[in-house]
């Protein structure tokens, strides 16, 4: 009688995470600052940042991200990417000794307010055709002039962000480049590229380079697999068969009916469904067992999907599938789903079991 467990997991590679900082290290000669926001992308912050222990500093989005890490690692710069938000956070922010991006003006009047003994760090954030956060270049010597005068403000450094850094000739990113040139000449440290940046050969050797992605060993180019900068995935996710089902030609599977066997068909379903974070997506993907294809056919449920095993007799219940990871990379997944693979990894939910080896 076959026994076994819904195998619903998330195999974690560490010494993937220190390899992939050292290829960065080997592209980039300025500081890294690895980013793991939204729990490490999903690999589990705890988990990651014990092998980014090289990294200069790190980068998260929100203060409870940031004191979360703090609790874990006492020593790292900690730059919180969205700032602050009100009189408490930044109370926090100071106590903890967090860098903080300023991009609004509510948040130079929250710094000017502070009349705390201790200083912090600030980064001052243009926007430089992303549209997202951060003051118009035109305003810059304002800006700055206005965080010289803030006595909680000890260091200031300079923040753009690339809108479109997985294509590196597009007329956007010349114009952003342009751009940080204009925000080098302003005088102070910079940070410009995110992982795209680096991979891409559009940061400046001497940038505080956020790496995010990238540190998980994923590519965010659409042209350029992690083997072509010998980055190794973080994260292979697995499930199980839980049970084999035979469907006959003309037959319906799964919510909606949406597919319909055009023959008689093999059908195994595995354990893994978009509570667990593996996504229902217009576009569906393929699993991989072993080295062999099984498409997934029908809508994907909260707790199960189905796959084709027709003329794969051997395969039944208790049997492992990869749904991405080394055998079938999680870039290849998301562009099958019309997905991006950011989407994928921070999905991850809790149901999720980790194992997390060397
Ligand atoms: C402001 C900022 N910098 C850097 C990053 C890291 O980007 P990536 O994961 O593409 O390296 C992000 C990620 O979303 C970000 O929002």
């Amino acid at each position: 009688m076959a026994q076994f467990n819904r195998g619903t997991q998330a195999v974690i590679k560490t010494g993937h995470i220190d390899h992939n900082l050292k290829q960065f290290r080997a592209l980039h000669p300025g500081k890294i600052i690895a980013v793991v926001k939204a729990d490490a992308y999903g690999h589990g912050l705890a988990f990651v940042v014990p092998y980014l222990s090289d990294c200069d500093a790190f980068a998260v989005a929100t203060i409870d991200e940031a004191l979360e890490l703090r609790a874990i690692n006492q020593n790292h710069r900690i730059i919180l990417l969205e700032g602050v938000f009100n009189a408490t956070e930044l109370d926090a922010a100071v106590a903890n000794q967090f860098d903080v991006v300023v991009h609004q003006p509510f948040q130079l009047e929250l710094l000017q307010q502070n009349n705390h003994q201790q200083a912090i760090d600030v980064w001052a954030k243009f926007d430089t055709g992303m549209n997202r956060l951060g003051f118009q270049p035109g305003l810059a010597e304002e800006v700055l002039s206005h965080l010289r005068s803030i006595n909680v403000v000890k260091n200031i450094r300079v923040m753009t962000h690339f809108a479109s850094s997985d294509d590196k000739t597009s007329p956007q990113t010349q114009h952003q480049l342009a751009m940080n040139h204009w925000a080098k000449s302003l005088g102070y440290e910079y940070s410009f590229s995110n992982t795209g940046g680096v991979l891409n050969g559009l940061s400046e050797p001497d940038e505080w380079a956020r790496v995010g992605i990238g540190l998980y060993g994923i590519s965010p180019l659409l042209d350029d697999t992690v083997q072509t900068f010998n980055l190794k995935p973080v994260m292979q996710l697995y499930a199980n068969i839980i049970a084999i089902k035979n469907v006959a030609k003309g037959e319906s599977i799964g919510y909606g009916a949406t597919y319909v066997a055009e023959s008689n068909m093999r059908i195994g379903i595995v354990g893994i469904g978009y509570a667990d974070g593996y996504p229902w997506t217009e576009r569906a993907s393929h699993v991989m067992i072993g080295d062999k294809k099984a498409a997934i056919v029908g809508r994907v449920s909260m707790d199960m999907l189905a796959i084709d095993l027709t003329g794969m007799e051997d395969m039944g219940v208790g049997q492992t599938v990869e749904l991405w990871g080394e055998n079938w990379p999680i870039e290849q997944v998301a562009a099958e789903m019309g997905l991006i693979p950011y989407t994928l990894s921070c999905g991850i939910t809790k149901r999720v079991k980790f194992d997390v080896y060397q």
